[in-house]
């Protein structure tokens, strides 16, 4: 793309600005504006008006979870399916790790981020080691799909290397990188990150799948014989990966994704519900529940809305290729973006000042056919770590960790 047609798409969509240094940049500097130009989907900015007026929900009713209780007295049973499945290859998990953790405000990628107390602990450390449990009950290794973004792929993939992988087999390991999104003040005009550089974030977390098959990652799925993906957060140092008797639940149940829910504290809590939308499966934020609904009792007396999830979810491989074509929503998420001012003067806010445009992996769930929501014990499978101080952050996960008899 030459200058004439990129200020011409650029006027298109509003966003001449984004050349305003351009005459200031080295021969090289220009080619890659150039380039970003050419490569970025101005159109998504159309969406910053949904953040107005959001789309109505379907008809919302419950969605019965696996218990438990029950899970308790199938445990076996679920077990030995599941180990079957994963010394088949039948099973890989994806670790969703492109996220910018702007919350807790280190720059690196979340997984170096050191949780230890005496000790190094990492993240990503915490993670492998769960994986690391699989295999031996296993008996073999499980692929581990690794999606980063362009802000933290090379740190990430540096950061395994230099840790030798934590001892896992490091030819089970694939990385491969997400879409970008452009990011803008809430006018809609595009940031600038530095005078030759449109300032981009990751898209969310639902295109997963898509950037897989991208990165030609959907070829060794089909080779392997993967029938089923566990996909998850960076964030959870609890994480059980590739939990044999999820899996095993999953493959009795005969859904096309299974999802682990922890019960709600109560029905207060602000969490995404499991639940029903027009007869299929979905997630509901706890604002979109009508006060009735929060408390609202099933046949046995629980709450009907009880369940909320935990990005967790095991993907079966066939109904993913079903669903690949369709468009998830776009949503409008309010964030701190470094850019520049308007006297060139590189800005990093303490507070959000604009908008970046993400598509969930939860919202998937919607397009799947049935869904089965299985039921995990919140303090030994839950310690997300989002924010610096407080709740969900390093602190409260040390504790949990330390309940959960790990040293740090
Ligand atoms: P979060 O929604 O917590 O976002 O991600 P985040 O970017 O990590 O953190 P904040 O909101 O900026 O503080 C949930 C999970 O989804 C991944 C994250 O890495 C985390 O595992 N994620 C998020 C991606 O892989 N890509 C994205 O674009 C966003």
């Amino acid at each position: 793309m030459n200058y004439e047609q990129a200020l011409q798409k650029l006027s298109d969509s509003g966003q001449q600005h984004l050349l305003k240094y351009y005459d200031e940049l080295s021969e090289e500097e220009q080619k890659g504006l150039l380039q970003q130009i050419a490569e970025t989907d101005f159109s998504v900015i159309r969406y910053l008006e949904t953040k107005k007026s959001p789309a109505p929900r379907g008809v919302i009713e419950p969605l019965r979870a696996m218990q438990l209780s029950e899970i308790e007295e199938k445990k076996d049973d679920f077990t030995r399916k599941g180990l079957e499945a994963l010394r088949s290859n039948k099973v890989g998990a994806v670790l969703l790790a492109g996220g910018m953790g702007t919350r807790l405000g280190s720059d690196a990628p979340k997984g170096v981020y050191n949780i230890g107390v005496t000790k190094d602990l990492y993240i990503f450390e915490c993670l492998i080691r769960n994986l690391e449990q699989v295999k031996e009950l296993a008996g073999n290794p499980i692929h581990l799909f690794v999606m980063t973004s362009d802000k933290n792929h090379d740190t990430t993939v540096a950061f395994f290397e230099e840790h030798d992988y934590f001892g896992y087999p490091k030819e089970y390991v694939r990385f491969f990188r997400q879409e970008m999104a452009p990011a803008v003040d809430y006018d809609g005009k595009v940031f600038l990150e530095e005078k030759g550089k449109i300032s981009t974030s990751p898209n969310g977390n639902g295109g997963w799948f898509v950037s897989m098959d991208r990165a030609g990652i959907l070829d060794l799925i089909h080779e392997t014989g993967i029938e089923w993906l566990n996909v998850f957060a960076v964030d959870n140092v609890l994480q059980k990966i590739a939990d044999p008797s999820f899996i095993g639940a999953c493959i009795d149940s005969d859904c096309m994704v299974g999802a682990k829910v922890v019960r709600k504290a109560d029905p207060e809590e602000k969490v995404g519900v499991i639940c029903l939308e027009d007869g299929a499966p979905s997630i509901v934020e706890y604002y979109e529940l009508t006060d009735e609904m929060r408390h609202q009792k099933d046949e046995n007396g629980d709450y009907a809305y009880n369940f909320g999830v935990i990005l967790n979810y095991l993907f079966r491989v066939s109904e993913l290729e079903r669903i690949m074509s369709h468009e998830l929503p776009l949503h409008v998420v309010e964030k701190k973006i470094a850019y520049l001012d308007e006297t060139g003067k590189a800005v990093k806010p303490d507070a959000p000042n604009g908008c970046k445009f993400e598509q969930l992996v939860l919202d998937m769930i919607h397009d799947m056919g049935t869904c089965l929501p299985y039921e995990v014990v919140r303090e030994k499978e839950f310690a997300p770590i989002k924010n610096k101080e407080g709740v969900d952050s390093v602190e409260s996960a040390r504790a949990l960790l330390e309940k959960n008899g790990v040293m740090l």
